[in-house]
């Protein structure tokens, strides 16, 4: 344990580490971490002191090369690839790096462990100020070796799928890195979600194992988790074994599948041999929202992934060696696994895992984070940008934010007032302010300003440019691409890149029809983009039927299947109104069965308390409106743009209503609508 480098260790980390023995010297096991690293390629020599535009251009003209060069500099392979890529994006067939093996753990724990052994891997900002956990190389790689020992002596194989429903915390991480190390898949389940949302996760799945929590803090607050997953696995038998952490002393009631994870850790070997992956074999699943109701398994694959992750941590964010990078997502969404997890950590990054909320125990928690901890890239939400930007600048000013070189924004459009504040106050006008747009799908940052290219300039609130190998068109409503500047459309990719999903776990031809068929031979973003004058790129949004709320992507489909389940509600619309902090907020519109008219409001109770159950607390309407019918067309879709239109209280300007099957629907909706805002009026 490095009692030095720790402010303060929980009881676990403080039992279990250290009973760890001193650690080997490389290569004394057997395994990956003691193979001799492959002779330098192209990349270190040449291609990496490229300016960054001519690396673009090598990226997009010679892929193989760029990439190639990349893998074999970058990555620590068992067996060499022979052949960079196999794509075909019209069946959707990807693969990278093909015949190279390779174990993501080893080159996200034990090259560093071999050069760098006692820097610090992972600082655990916990909820509790000022009670950081710092975890070096050597203790994430002994931690994770017992983990994965633990899950193997279980009888967890490669292959096997793993959910982990845990908030970020250096056990997840190690959880993460343990089911890479002996090849297993893992699903991380953000730890909000309901049971029935993991529950659906896990059968999808088919997990044999939960690793999870006793109970997470946030806020002040306990969360109970444990009971979350107790209430989940009883309608999922596949699962063998539940591991559970305990995150606070409170008593954990344990049930027969249940096996105490840290008890079980000690007792385990600090030493795990890692297990040759495929380039292409799975590295994990993550759950996330489309335009059906129900969530799709991405799958990403190990070396293509690793890859691009590290790539783009290390020059999106201008990651110099050295430098304590600060994402502050949830290790349950994307952004968690590429900037908290794999990006720094195969970079040998110090990466910060923050548990907390920006305002607990006050608005000043970043930035007084930041100070404590010499943050040099801090990367957050909008979401949680705009909530602060509310309060006074004293929250900011008074901590030293001296250490800050890059700020970085992600999940949603960053608006203009957010982006001021964020560079001009937080960043004191002298820090790169990078808008990054990207998508679980993609598996990194696809488009972004990457201030490293000397003397490129960032225009305020916009993603501009795209990453090495993204080559991104917009099309027009015909399926034509859109030649020019000055253009809007939507926004495709027309090269494949190693990051991104190979498929939708389980289902191929979902994967095929939601990206690769609405424009052929292009991967299809579901969102919109304008190209400007400049020829810079501005995203403006979803064009399909997903809202964005506070940074997390919700299908409104998925919750009108979680409202249709009431009995007394024969129809449901949602759709995602603007919001000034959280960005998109739902609002729903719920046709009632007619004897049901007079007990509205607690049929309206019980709805929000099903969405909790059924999806997560974050997925309930702020609004709800009792309506008779819906507008319909003749074919019988219903017509958000209507319902759009009067929520935002556009209505005076409807546009075409002609195909609606009834017009007479929208006076009677508006109506319900003034009907409805008098009430609320009301003191
Ligand atoms: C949206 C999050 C505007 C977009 C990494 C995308 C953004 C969806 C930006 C993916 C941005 C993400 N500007 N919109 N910089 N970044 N989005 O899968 O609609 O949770 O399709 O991945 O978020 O959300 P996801």
């Amino acid at each position: 344990m490095a009692a030095a480098q720790t402010t303060r260790t929980t009881g676990f980390l403080r039992t279990l580490l250290s009973r760890c023995p001193a650690p080997r010297p490389p290569g004394r096991h057997r395994g990956l971490s003691s193979l001799p690293p492959p002779p330098p390629g192209a990349w270190s020599s040449d291609v990496s002191r490229l300016p960054h535009r001519e690396l673009y251009r090598l990226s997009i003209h010679n892929p193989d090369r760029f990439w190639g060069s990349a893998a074999v500099d970058r990555l620590r392979w068992v067996e060499p690839f022979h052949r960079v890529r196999d794509c075909d994006l019209s069946t959707g067939r990807i693969s990278w790096f093909l015949g190279g093996k390779l174990n993501v753990s080893v080159n996200c724990l034990d090259v560093h462990v071999e050069t760098h052994p006692d820097r610090v891997a992972l600082i655990w900002e916990r909820d509790e100020p000022g009670t950081e956990v710092k975890v070096t190389y050597r203790e994430l790689l002994e931690t994770t070796c017992r983990l994965a020992n633990t899950l193997k002596s279980h009888g967890i194989q490669k292959g096997d799928r793993v959910a982990v429903y845990m908030p970020v915390s250096p056990l997840a991480v190690a959880a993460m890195l343990a089911c890479a190390r002996i090849g297993a898949v893992h699903t991380v389940v953000f730890a909000g979600f309901s049971s029935e949302a993991l529950a659906g996760r896990i059968q999808d799945a088919q997990c044999k194992a939960v690793v999870t929590c006793n109970e997470g803090v946030r806020g002040g607050r306990v969360i109970p988790l444990k009971p979350t997953v107790d209430a989940a696995v009883r309608s999922c038998p596949t699962v063998q074994h539940v591991f559970v952490s305990q995150r606070t002393d409170n008593p954990t009631v344990m049930g027969d599948l249940d096996v105490p994870l840290e008890e079980v850790m000690t007792s385990q070997p600090p030493v795990c041999p890692p297990e040759a992956m495929d380039s292409e074999d799975l590295l994990f699943l993550l759950y996330t929202s489309g335009s059906t109701g129900k969530p799709k398994g991405v799958v990403h694959t190990q070396a293509g992934y690793l890859l691009y992750a590290s790539l783009t941590h290390q020059y999106v964010f201008d990651y110099r060696d050295g430098d304590v990078f600060g994402c502050v997502a949830d290790v349950g969404w994307i952004t968690g696994h590429s900037y908290v997890v794999y990006g720094p950590l195969c970079n040998g990054a110090t990466t910060v895992l923050f548990e907390s909320t920006p305002v607990y125990p006050d608005p000043g928690r970043y930035w007084e984070t930041v100070q404590r901890l010499r943050i040099n890239q801090f990367y957050g939400a909008p979401t949680a940008l705009r909530l602060l930007l509310k309060y006074d600048d004293g929250w900011v000013k008074k901590y030293d934010r001296s250490s800050l070189k890059t700020l970085g924004s992600v999940g949603e459009p960053i608006n203009h007032e957010a982006w001021y504040w964020f560079h001009s106050v937080v960043g004191d006008g002298r820090c790169p302010l990078v808008d990054t747009w990207w998508q679980t799908e993609t598996g990194g940052i696809c488009i972004a300003p990457r201030p490293a290219d000397e003397g490129a300039p960032i225009v305020p609130a916009m993603a501009m440019r795209p990453f090495f190998g993204i080559q991104p068109v917009l099309m027009g409503e015909k399926g034509e691409r859109l030649s020019g500047n000055g253009v809007s459309g939507a926004l495709c990719l027309s090269q494949p890149w190693p990051g991104m999903a190979r498929t939708i776990y389980g289902d191929h031809q979902r994967f095929v029809e939601a990206y690769l068929k609405p424009f052929p031979g292009c991967y299809f973003t579901g969102d919109g983009a304008h190209r400007s004058e400049d020829g810079y790129y501005q995203i403006t949004g979803r064009m399909d039927d997903v809202i964005n709320v506070s940074g997390h992507r919700l299908g409104t489909a998925e919750i009108e299947d979680a409202l249709d389940e009431h009995p007394a509600v024969p129809e449901t619309a949602v759709i995602g109104i603007p919001h000034g902090i959280k960005g998109e907020v739902p609002f729903a519109f719920v046709v009632l069965k007619e004897e049901f008219d007079d007990d509205s409001l607690v049929i309206l109770q019980q709805l929000r308390e099903l969405v909790a159950s059924k999806i997560a607390k974050y997925a309930v309407p702020d609004h709800f409106l009792v309506v008779k019918r819906l507008p319909k067309t003749r074919s019988g879709k219903i017509m958000r743009r209507i319902l759009k239109n009067v929520a935002m209280e556009t209505a005076d300007d409807l546009g075409d209503v002609s195909t609606l099957d009834d017009p007479s629907v929208v006076k009677e909706i508006i109506e319900a609508y003034e009907q409805h805002r008098k009430q609320e009026d009301k003191p």
